[in-house]
């Protein structure tokens, strides 16, 4: 049976994990307005990503006897400057994400919650990947330039991104 603490914590997070949704969905939503398809792809999968994320906890939740409560999520930003004001809001706001995880391990190991701390172990994975993701990104939108030109350059780089992201989704689903 999980703790009250440790249960208000999660759900906590449920919160974070949603907005994380809603500001992926609204990155895709003005790259799409844009005409920039790999980069609305990309945003509309990693958006997909944290809704899953976001199911992940309510169901652990409910599995170890508590209950998951849908949180009032904030409205996201809507305009953005460019590809990469976007990607840079992205992994400012994924380090704020794993900064959430992080306290919620130290919150599972104060409490002795073994099965917690192991449940937690596969966010801290996953928080490693996303961030290198877009440190990546990042780097090759400032290597290409972010001129009218590269634009073109820069959507087809987010949509081998995507594209690679599939891939390796699928894997997962085969392993
Ligand atoms: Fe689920 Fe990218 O945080």
């Amino acid at each position: 049976m999980i703790s009250k603490k440790m249960e208000a914590a999660l759900n906590e997070q449920i919160a974070v994990e949603a907005g994380a949704h809603f500001t992926y969905l609204s990155m895709a939503t003005w790259a799409d307005a844009q005409g920039l398809e790999g980069t609305a792809n990309f945003f509309f999968q990693h958006a997909a990503e944290e809704h899953e994320h976001m199911m992940k906890i309510v169901h652990f939740i409910g599995e170890v006897g508590g209950r998951a409560l849908v949180p009032a999520i904030k409205k996201p930003e809507e305009q953005y400057k460019d590809v990469l004001d976007a990607c840079e809001k992205a992994y400012a706001h994924e380090q704020q994400v794993s900064t959430s995880i992080y306290k919620l391990v130290t919150l599972a190991r104060e409490e002795n919650d073994y099965v917690a701390d192991e449940f937690l172990r596969w966010f801290i994975d996953e928080q490693r990947e996303e961030e290198v993701l877009f440190m990546r990104i990042m780097d090759r939108i400032k290597l290409i330039g972010t001129g009218g030109q590269s634009l073109y350059y820069i959507d087809k780089e987010l949509a081998r991104a995507h594209a690679e992201a599939e891939a390796a989704e699928a894997a997962e689903g085969e392993a």
